[in-house]
């Protein structure tokens, strides 16, 4: 996993400081000023002549690397478009031109002249935590599986001068927190990545472990079937019934606050592999089900990104990890199975297995006396029908969680889109054989799929995050590690950081 580090010096003159590559970016259609002249001056005139040849011209997606000189060994020109115009978005697109531009480079070191940018405070932060999340994320290589892996990116380090755009202090925070969100997001990535015959829930129960090897803060507990069993979690092993591989609730303790806080309580759907049991799917893409511990997964990526800050708040993460196959003990449809709740549920359909899992992992939550709970699955196809991939849907009553989780997206570019959980919905869910059914019909899938979930949430504040869409791409196919950046902004802002 990349390990990239990322340092902020204030250096006055640019001429004098040592870089195999400075960083520079520029507007279209501006005069070369500040450090541009310094570099320009030490380069013998480089890049005023790169911009009278025409080649380059600075504007937004443009770069052009020329060979350096004195101290720095390259220069790398960065187009931005026009200054006036520079917004987060262009901002985003400058860093993504970054790592696109330096992807072959030889380089082991850069040097980002910030000033360059010309930003205020606020706005420099914040691109330099896109910055180090987007090039954390963007060097990450999928090498588990695969006997050649694609080679590691050469640039293992990066030095943020920060000289009169940014206080150094606040331009290493804003790199760090950058950098563990991307750690988080890459973490989350390789997990969903793994195929279903090596994730299964035994493999993320020993994964939980070996993560809370890396940190003092973190502990793990697993309950193995026999104990849910215990419990009254007939619901969530109705789904691992068909299956070879026991199914683990595994809860992730991540203790930074004080003792009697509130923690905040994650709840992530683990399904390592869902061919629909029983109500089997159709054969087309079902390789794409071993992404249906997605939920799972960002859980993981959250608690590994605030360990990796140390954030000072408390962190429950509850992954309800199952198997989904269909086998001559499989759940049928008609079963009907009695949850850790008390409420029976009749399983008309064994592919709506995700909530069959998180009810019981919710009813569970309760004991830790949440601050809030929220919960992460790849539920529905049917909020891919309604959103597609660019956001994911989120649904809760509660209108100030709904609003700071909106927030959080927006801030960090991982966006949710609030859906209804009306009690209108709910009527849909009606059984003739057990208290509530697992499916409710054609219309309001996703909806519907909440709405069970909030028979289950009663008794504290709760949000349901259908990640189906967002959580990986089809091409090329792999996972995208959302929505771990909300979650762990969202964290963030409840910490006060
Ligand atoms: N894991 C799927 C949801 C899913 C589908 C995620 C496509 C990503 C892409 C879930 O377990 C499922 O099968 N849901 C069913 C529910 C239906 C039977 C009510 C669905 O969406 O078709
Ligand atoms: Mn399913
Ligand atoms: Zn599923």
């Amino acid at each position: 996993m990349s390990a990239m580090t990322f340092t902020a010096r204030d250096i006055k003159d640019v001429a004098a400081a040592t870089t195999q590559c400075a960083i520079l970016p520029l507007f279209h259609g501006e005069k070369l000023s500040g450090a541009a002249l310094k570099l320009d001056k030490a380069a013998n005139g480089a890049i005023r002549s790169a911009l009278s040849l025409g080649d380059f011209s600075a504007k937004a997606g443009e770069s052009l690397m020329l060979p350096g000189a004195g101290k720095s060994k390259r220069i790398l020109l960065i187009g931005c478009g026009e200054a006036k115009t520079f917004n987060r978005e262009a901002a985003r697109k400058f860093c993504q031109q970054c790592y696109r531009a330096l992807e072959s480079t030889q380089a082991g070191e850069a040097m980002l002249h910030l000033a360059a940018l010309d930003l205020n405070e606020k706005e420099a932060e914040w691109t330099l935590g896109y910055l180090a999340r987007h090039l954390v994320a963007a060097s990450y290589r999928y090498t588990e599986t695969v006997s050649k892996p694609k080679a590691p990116w050469k640039l293992t380090r990066l030095v943020v001068n920060t000289h009169s755009a940014l206080p150094t202090r606040a331009a290493s925070t804003a790199l760090r927190q950058g950098r563990a969100i991307g750690l988080g997001i890459n973490e989350a990535r390789n997990l969903a990545n793994l195929p279903g015959n090596i994730c299964t829930p035994a493999y993320l129960a020993r994964h939980a472990r070996k993560l809370a090897r890396s940190s003092s803060s973190l502990g793990v507990t697993v309950l193995e079937e026999k104990k849910m069993r215990e419990l009254g979690m007939g619901s969530l092993l109705s789904v691992s019934a068909g299956s070879d591989q026991p199914a683990k609730l595994i809860v992730m303790h991540y203790k930074g606050g004080k003792s009697s806080d509130k923690p905040h309580v994650l709840v992530g759907k683990g399904i390592t592999f869902d061919s629909g049991g029983i109500s089997l799917k159709p054969g087309a893409k079902m390789d794409e089900m071993k992404f249906d511990m997605g939920g799972a997964a960002s859980v993981f990526g959250t608690v590994r990104a605030v360990a990796e800050l140390g954030l000072s708040i408390n962190v429950v993460g509850i992954v309800a990890a199952a198997e989904n196959m269909p086998s001559g003990s499989a759940t049928k449809p008609g079963d009907v199975v009695t949850s850790m709740s008390g409420k029976t549920i009749e399983v008309l359909n064994t592919d709506a297995e995700g909530r069959l899992v998180l009810c019981d992992a919710l009813t569970y939550a309760a004991r830790f006396k949440p601050e809030t709970v929220i919960d992460i699955a790849t539920l529905t196809g049917a909020c891919v029908v309604a959103l597609g991939s660019q956001a994911t849907g989120l649904f809760s009553k509660e209108d100030a969680l709904a609003e700071q989780l909106l927030a959080a997206g927006e801030e960090v570019y991982d966006r949710a889109w609030r859906m209804p959980l009306w009690d209108e919905y709910q009527s849909q869910l009606k059984s003739n054989f057990a208290d509530i059914a697992n499916i409710g019909g054609p219309g309001g899938g996703a909806i519907t799929a909440a709405c069970f979930l909030s028979r289950f949430t009663e008794d504290y504040r709760w949000a349901h995050l259908d990640i189906a869409g967002s959580a990986w791409d089809s091409t090329p196919k792999g996972a995208t590690g959302r929505p771990v950046a909300l979650l762990t902004r969202y964290l963030m802002d409840r910490d006060g950081q």
